[in-house]
């Protein structure tokens, strides 16, 4: 039985990720219906008010939502101190834990942690964060995730100016030659959704463009079918 809660390998076709940050909380669980059928897993976004000018939500949420779908979570971590709450989203059940390289810990001993309870480890950049920060980190990483837009809130537009910065991306993953996932995050719709899987994104978060519409699982659906038409598993 193939298992949704461990998280797919990169096969080189981009994969669907929806952020439950734009979902109904008020039925979190219909809101996850049917998206098993297509989406790659689910993202959570972790907010302290600190990191980001906003708050969300903490390890409790993940344990419902662990109970709300098949699929595996991703938890990105927009915290200041994500050393705290690695431990804690690992009980709660979710399969990769992402950190931000400007948080205020030791990012590689968070990474480390990460893969030693047993979980896939991620990455995050800022916009402004040059990619060369992230590069030593490569080879400790299952995905790297480039943020499209200032974290803290969904609904923004996507910044376009950061496509070369995924194209850079996706070459230094390819010169590495391990399975690392390049996620993007932030006003990823079912356009800026092809543009970013084009300089080589692989993992597409979209939160307002899947959860505002009237349909989230036949959305993803739709989208997948037209970036699967252009990109083959290798
Ligand atoms: C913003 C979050 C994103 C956000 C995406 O800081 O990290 O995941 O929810 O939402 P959209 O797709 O609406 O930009």
């Amino acid at each position: 039985m193939n298992d949704k809660r461990c998280l797919p390998a990169p096969c080189g076709r981009p994969s669907i990720v929806p952020s439950v940050l734009s979902a109904d909380f008020t039925c979190l669980k219909k809101s996850m219906r049917g998206l098993e059928r297509s989406a790659g897993w689910v993202q959570l976004d972790v907010m302290d008010g600190h990191f980001v000018p906003n708050l969300s939500f903490g390890p409790h949420v993940a344990e419902s939502l662990r109970a709300a779908t098949p699929l595996a979570l991703d938890a990105h971590l927009m915290v200041e101190r994500p050393d705290l709450f690695i431990k804690p989203f690992a009980g709660a059940g979710v399969s990769l834990i992402t950190v931000h390289e400007e948080a205020r810990a030791d990012i590689g001993a968070c990474l480390e942690k990460i893969r030693s309870l047993g979980l896939r480890s991620g990455l995050a950049l800022r916009p402004k964060t040059p990619l060369s920060r992230a590069l030593k980190y490569l080879k400790k990483l299952d995905l790297l995730l480039l943020m499209t837009v200032e974290p803290g809130f969904g609904g923004q537009d996507f910044m376009s100016g950061l496509l070369p910065k995924i194209a850079a991306a996706r070459r230094a993953i390819d010169e590495v030659g391990r399975p690392v996932w390049l996620q993007v995050d932030g006003g990823i719709n079912a356009r800026t959704a092809l543009s970013a899987a084009e300089a080589g994104a692989d993992s597409l978060v979209m939160g307002s463009a899947v959860f505002s519409s009237s349909d989230p699982a036949d959305f993803v659906r739709r989208l997948s079918r037209r970036l699967y038409s252009r990109y083959q598993c290798s």
